[in-house]
């Protein structure tokens, strides 16, 4: 049965406003935002400064709101704001990937331990109702992998740059304007914020709370023309694509980087700021979710749906976490990969395991290799890459280390071509 929602809004940014609009509209569920905690007095605001504070107790303390509904941008402060109120009793809603993956088995034990819930269906994938769907739907499903494109920023800036020709910077600065990008859009284009959705992703498919320090984030922030180039010579496209795959019936293993898809591949013709999930599972087989992944409305949507969950008392519990033979995570399998780098030096160092082309991009004119790289030699070299200017692409083949077997699994094909 429903209960009275009384609403304490943290944040009233491009979601926070989004969220208004969508509450202000929706039919039939009735909720009232009490206070919106806010961090700039000076800043005009499309409501009455009477809705407006600015100290974060106002909320935390009042015992008349019983719901948080945390929509800011800082993490710190978010992990602050969302712990105590788990502490006080009070139920949360954020949107905000990169203080749940940096904090995830500490915030499940506090909900745990304080008999409270925190519910964060928008801060993956937008409006893609991913993490109920993986928790609910295929609570019994022996899921297999999981990938996709889980930046819309990313994801808008390749489409500009490689369907319309614009140039990087007019796309990032556009992503920015319609409200898509994070206030520190490295975070978008160096794949850390597909990352952190993909941290959360893996938690509710395989019951593993990953390290976001741990897992590799290469993104498109090097993408020069000749890449874009390469790819369509080859009759490809650059996808910034998450992955997170069983290895075996102990192992998973997950990272983020551009990869070089073709045209039949499902993520080749998902443009701007659209996100596509693609999950694979032993009886339900491949299947495609594609929905916004970005922007005020679209995220207030999401936020709109665990207001609402709330409301009914939904809770995660966390099911694959507390079902399954417990899963780790392993970084022994080898990626295939594009890289093209004008750091002769770097070709050598970062440890190739096998070379099958060498070449000079002849638009740039530096030099690419294709070959295979051990997930830990390229975490380890990930700054080098990123200082250096390079691009790396992955093509989607992966081989599995296993003692001294090697197993070869393509990733695209796994995900449904
Ligand atoms: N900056 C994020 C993106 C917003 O571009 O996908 C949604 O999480």
């Amino acid at each position: 049965m429903e209960h009275q929602v009384k609403i304490g809004l943290f944040g009233f940014g491009c979601v926070g406003q989004g969220l208004y609009d969508v509450l202000s509209q929706s039919r039939g569920f009735r909720t009232t935002i009490k206070r919106i905690v806010v961090k700039d007095p000076s800043k005009k605001r499309s409501l009455p400064a009477s809705m407006f504070a600015y100290d974060k107790n106002e909320i935390l303390n009042d015992p008349e709101i019983n719901l948080v509904v945390e929509l800011i941008d800082n993490a710190k402060d978010a992990y602050e704001i969302v712990s105590t109120a788990l502490r006080n009793g009070k139920n949360v809603v954020s949107a905000n990937k990169k203080m749940i993956a940096e904090n995830f088995e500490e915030l499940v034990r506090l909900q745990h331990e304080f008999g409270t819930s925190l519910l964060y269906e928008a801060s993956s994938c937008g409006s893609i109702p991913i993490l109920r769907n993986l928790e609910e739907y295929y609570d019994n499903e022996l899921l297999r992998a999981v990938s996709g494109i889980f930046n819309g920023s990313s994801n808008y800036i390749l489409t500009k740059v490689q369907n319309e020709h614009l140039d990087y910077a007019t796309a990032l600065r556009q992503a920015q304007e319609l409200g898509f990008a994070e206030s520190d859009p490295t975070l978008d284009v160096e794949g850390f914020d597909a990352k952190y959705k993909l941290v959360i992703i893996t938690g509710h498919t395989f019951g593993v709370f990953a390290r976001p320090e741990d897992v590799l984030n290469l993104g498109i922030g090097n993408l020069a023309v000749g890449d874009v180039e390469f790819a369509q010579s080859r009759g490809k496209r650059i996808r910034l694509v998450a992955n997170t795959f069983q290895l075996d019936d102990q192992r998973i293993s997950l990272f983020v980087t551009p990869r070089l898809v073709a045209k039949d591949d499902q993520l080749y013709n998902v443009n701007n700021e659209y996100n596509a999930v693609i999950l694979e599972a032993a009886f339900s087989d491949k299947q495609l979710f594609v929905g916004k992944g970005a922007g005020g409305h679209p995220t207030g949507s999401a936020v709109l749906s665990d207001i609402s969950a709330n409301a009914y008392h939904y809770r995660y519990e966390y099911k694959k976490y507390h079902q399954q033979a417990r899963f780790t995570y392993s970084t022994e399998i080898e990626l295939e990969v594009y890289l093209r780098s004008n750091d002769p030096v770097l070709f050598d160092e970062i440890g190739f395991t096998s070379i099958s082309e060498r070449g000079i991009n002849y638009v740039s004119g530096v030099n690419y290799v294709i070959g295979t790289i051990g997930l830990k030699d390229l975490i380890r070299h990930r700054e080098r890459i990123n200082a250096s200017g390079s691009f790396l692409a992955a093509t989607g083949e992966v081989i599995v280390l296993d003692g001294s077997r090697k197993e070869r699994k393509q990733l695209s094909e796994s995900v449904g071509i």
